[in-house]
């Protein structure tokens, strides 16, 4: 192993600036030399791939975003495509790959790494989102959360002042995890995501309950792919049937994908980034590396994409009782 070249793809996190640095700064440990491919799989397939330094990666590891920037590629979903990315690698001399991102990034790097085994690429869960598996948390998901209920707790402010009912979406297209957590730490009346199916007629009578039971204001959490719509939706199926309450909808959208990373995801990126590279110079590929209760996880890039990753119902039971 000589070159090792780090990129980050799809939706950006938090704490993927921590793990380029994390790659960069162990693969010249190590005395090899690391290059960033530049905007994911697309700048792959272009050959926007160049060298980096130690001072390349300096000061970024509390920044949010990406230094390398991230890009969702139709050609890299082509044969075509993967191969003149194999092209712009071999001219690079690249031997491995780290691969920072989520489900779209692990299976762009399944297809390949079974096409191209000479090339070794490993993984890092890199999204908001918390829906891999093989790691108790992803990448930026511990800031999406913090951030979100800050702003829930900002918003509780206003919803008792006014007596209201709030709406507040969180990301989350196909998974609940940032809604829930979300729910759990700013004390939500309740939760909607799309892993459970969604009773609007109940969520009415429960909060026609809190209003008889003179509960001063209401939060319902909304993941934006709940099967229910998105936040808009179930306030306006709401406001038809609960004609005198004062209800809001907050739609936190891409507020939770940027920021300073917290210190658990600065720490997290760290220490998987290291592991990352530590991974391909022992030789292995087509892996998504994790931390898993404390433990560095290691799996197939199979077992980690998406909808492999369950609900806690413990979590879920948690809000019924709370609220
Ligand atoms: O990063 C994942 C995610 O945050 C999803 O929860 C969300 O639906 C999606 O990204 C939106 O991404 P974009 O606006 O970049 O298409």
């Amino acid at each position: 192993m000589k070159n090792i070249a780090v990129f980050t793809s799809g939706g950006d996190s938090p704490g993927m600036n921590a793990a380029i640095r994390a790659v960069v700064r162990a693969t010249l440990h190590l005395g090899l030399q690391p290059f960033g491919i530049y905007r994911g799989y697309s700048g792959m397939v272009e050959g926007a791939i160049e060298p980096l330094q130690s001072r390349s990666v300096s000061n970024i590891l509390q920044l949010g975003g990406t230094i390398l920037q991230s890009a969702r590629s139709r050609e890299f979903l082509t044969a075509e495509g993967r191969a003149k990315a194999y092209d712009n690698l071999q001219k690079h001399q690249i031997d491995g790959i780290v691969a920072i991102g989520g489900n779209g990034t692990y299976t762009g790097a399944k297809v390949f790494t079974a096409e191209y085994p000479d090339i070794k690429m490993v993984g890092l869960p890199g999204t908001i989102d918390n829906d891999l598996f093989g790691t108790d948390f992803t990448i930026g998901y511990d800031t999406a959360i913090n951030t979100a209920m800050h702003a829930v707790d900002n918003i509780k402010d206003t919803a008792n002042a006014h007596n209201r009912i709030f709406f507040v979406e969180v990301m989350g297209r196909d998974a609940g995890f940032i809604a829930l957590r979300t729910a759990i730490a700013s004390g939500a009346e309740a939760v909607l995501i799309p892993e459970t199916q969604t009773n609007l007629d109940e969520l009415v009578e429960k909060l026609q309950r809190n209003i008889d039971n003179k509960k001063r204001s209401s939060i319902v959490i909304v993941a934006e792919g709940d099967d229910a719509g998105g936040a808009m939706q179930v306030a306006d199926y709401t406001k038809a049937r609960l004609a005198d309450a004062d209800i809001r909808v907050t739609i936190l959208g891409h507020v939770q994908r940027g920021g300073r990373p917290t210190c658990s995801d600065r720490v997290l990126a760290s220490r998987l980034g290291l592991e990352a590279v530590k991974a391909l110079v022992a030789g292995e590929s087509g892996i998504a590396i994790g931390q898993l209760h404390r433990d560095i996880q290691k799996i197939p890039f199979d077992k980690a994409i998406k909808h492999n990753e369950r609900i806690n119902p413990v979590l879920l039971e948690m809000v019924e009782w709370l609220a």
